[in-house]
Order: structure tokens, then sequence, then C-alpha cells
């Protein structure tokens, strides 16, 4: 009933063997019981689930049953500024030359929902009005990776991450708040495991398509001091259409970030772009909630890194990078010291892997975690879920002048 407290009950993510107690004491992920209508959330209860987005960065909802109606509403509820408009638009992936475009279906009834997934979807409860079947392709490392498995690990159920990102656009719109992703039809039984193939040894087991999850929070918590303070002082530039300009170049084996060949689209040769357009976020979000600061960079589209001085009277040690600032452009040294950055926290003990189960609603909050998917679907094999995610209405808020002092 509106007003009265609601019945939410939460419980842990079950977290797979090996996991770093660092995702216990951070407490990311969670799991709630209780709402009453997932398409008809109370104000109370939304008041709660706002609360626990930001606070646990992953929040589930298992066994609900949602329409795409409830889906946009629930998620726009996060930002209602917003212009409910899918957090890409049409400028983030112009003509058909962007990476995005082929993994997207836009549900005619709520284009903000996307249908996306694998194999030919037959079922009009799913495809809710988009021509059947709908033959959807799960991406493939294999087109996005500078590399590929043989033929014989992918037999055997190797696989790799695609890409880890945030949902975001990365030009002229902002960061979505909250993307909502809706599993409605995938394999349940069949486990692979995700070979990082970058000298480590690094593996990680999931199960076929599952969702990696990483927390920002903790990539900021595992750099070392002198990290840390480059990382409160430094800002990312992002490429004008990034994902048109990177459509040319190839992908690290580990899914963070991209090789650098050389072989980036020319700005010549982009769509048109405008200076005004293009994106330049500080490293560190600040949890509007918790006040963490979580570590959000989309590695694949940075261009530079604009790095201020030290605060006044903050002492430069030998270990301090950049004591007088500096604006990097050289996108091979971008990516390698990005990269260093980012790497602990995708090491496996850190990656929570969500199992979905039909009608499993994973909520999270895509300005303080970075995800991917996995798995190399056959074309027959089926995967269908709904994701929705609006571009915000405001640009995430970086570290304050407190902040800076604490760690730079
Ligand atoms: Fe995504």
């Amino acid at each position: 009933m509106p007003g009265l407290k609601p019945q939410l009950t939460t419980r842990p993510i079950p977290y797979a063997e090996g996991t770093s107690p660092a995702l216990k004491e951070a407490e990311f992920g969670v799991i709630v019981d209780g709402v009453a209508d997932i398409n008809n959330i109370t104000a109370s209860e939304f008041v709660e689930i706002e609360r626990l987005l930001y606070t646990h960065g992953l929040v589930l909802f298992p066994g609900v049953k949602l329409t795409p109606k409830g889906q946009y509403e629930l998620t726009q509820a996060f930002d209602p500024l917003a212009l409910g408009e899918y957090g890409h638009g049409s400028v983030g992936r112009p003509e058909a030359k962007s990476i995005l475009h082929p993994d997207l279906r836009n549900i005619p009834s709520n284009p903000a929902v996307q249908l996306i997934g694998n194999g030919p979807i037959d079922d009009s409860e799913i495809t809710q009005g988009l021509r059947i079947p709908c033959v959807l392709k799960h991406p493939s490392h294999e087109t996005f990776h500078k590399t590929a498995l043989s033929e014989e690990d992918s037999k055997k159920g190797i696989t790799r991450f695609y890409r880890w990102h945030i949902d975001a656009s990365l030009y002229a719109r902002e960061p979505p708040r909250v993307t909502t992703l809706y599993g409605l039809k995938m394999p349940t039984e069949t486990r692979q495991t995700v070979r990082y193939d970058d000298g480590t040894g690094d593996e990680l087991a999931v199960p076929l398509g599952g969702t990696a999850f990483v927390s920002g929070r903790i990539m900021f918590d595992l750099l070392p001091a002198r990290l840390k303070s480059l990382a409160v002082r430094t800002k990312v530039q992002y490429a004008p259409h990034p994902y048109v300009w990177m459509g040319s170049a190839k992908s690290r084996s580990t899914g963070l970030g991209m090789e650098s060949d050389g072989t980036e689209m020319s700005r010549d040769d982009l769509p048109p772009w405008s200076e005004d357009n293009i994106k330049i976020y500080p490293m560190l979000w600040k949890n509007p909630v918790t006040g963490n600061l979580h570590f959000q960079v989309h590695p694949s589209g940075v261009e530079s890194m604009i790095i201020d001085p030290l605060p006044a009277g903050g002492e430069a040690t030998a270990d301090t990078l950049y004591p007088s600032g500096a604006h990097l452009t050289d996108l091979k040294e971008v990516r390698d010291l990005l990269y260093s950055m980012q790497r602990p926290a995708i090491s496996p003990q850190y990656v929570y892997t969500h199992s979905w189960s039909p009608n499993d609603l994973a909520l999270f909050h895509n300005r303080g975690t970075l995800h991917t998917i996995t798995g190399a679907f056959q074309p027959h094999e089926q995967r269908a879920f709904w994701q929705c995610n609006i571009a915000a209405s405001d640009a995430p808020v970086g570290p304050n002048e407190e902040d800076v002092k604490t760690w730079a």
C-alpha cells in the first residue's frame, strides 16, 4: 500500500568460490524479494530500491514478470528529468558504421527497451511486435579482439570477456545512471571458461552467456597510493563518435580496452562531429549515496588524459606521477597507463558473473560498475534479454576538494 514501509527483504548475491573478501566487504550485489508488483513499484519501494542500487551496485530481482512498459518506467524513475531516450540515442551509432549497430533491436512499444540475445526468437511475448522470427546474434570476441581462440579451444568451452564497458554513448549524451537487464530465455546448464590470454594464466569459470560485473569502487580501492593520486587528478577525453572511431581497431584479449596499432578512424573520416559534443569526464565518479569514489572509465573509447597538478600544499614525492599536471595524447601511452590501473580489478577474484535464470531482473549502477558479456553461442542457441537505459539528465560528478586533498 502506498505510503507504508515496503516489505522488501534483501540477501547477498552468491559469490563464486575464490571470490575476494573485498566484494563481501563492499557488499557488492544484493538480491531483493518482496516487491508486490514489479510493473507498478510504489514510491516507498522505489526509495528503497534506489538506495540499494547506489549502495550495492547490483540489485537482482529473481523470478519477476516484467513488461517492457514496466521496465521502461522503473528505469526512468532513477532519472525523472531525463528525456527518456535510449542511452546511445541515434547519434551514438550514426549510420551503420558503429560497432554497436547489429546487436540491438528496439521494442516498438517502448523504444528505449532493446531486445538482445542470440538465435531465432519466435515467442511473441519476447519479441513484442518485432518481426518473427527475430534472429539475434550474441557478439563474438572473434570480430572484436585482435586475437581469437582456436576452434579447438572454443569447442572445449573456452571463451573470453567480450568488452568491458559502461553503457554510454560517450558523445553528446550523458551516461545513464542505471541499466536494467531482464532475462527471458537463456541456457542455464552449460558452463564455459573465460581465458584472459594476457600471459597471467588467469581464468574464470562462467555460465554460458553470463554477464560479468566489477565494482568501480574496488577498482579504485585496489590502486597503490601513487595511482590513486593520479586518478583523483585525472580526466579522460573520449573520441568523437567513439564507437565508429574504434570500429577499425581491435581489442585486447581481456576485452579491457584496445590494442594500439594506429588503425582508429581518422577524424576526417568520422561522421560529422562537433567539439562541444566531445565528452571529458573525471576518471573517478562520486557515488551520490555513499560518497565513495568509483573508477569509471570506458577504456575502448578514451583518446587522451588531462591531469591536474597536485593541489596547493600537496607535496610531490619521488613516486608522484605528473606532479605538475599533463595532457597525455599519445594513444598507446594513454591506453597502457589506463590498463595498468584497471586490469587488477578484473582479476578473477574481483569479478561477479551472474548466472541467469528466466525472469531474473538485474539493475546495475552504470556509474559505479563496469560489465561485459561472456560466452560463445552457436547460431541455433537461444538467448533473449530486454535491456533498458536512458541517457542521463546530468553528467557524472567527480571527486570534491576534500577527496582531492585526501588522495592526491
Ligand atoms: Fe552493456
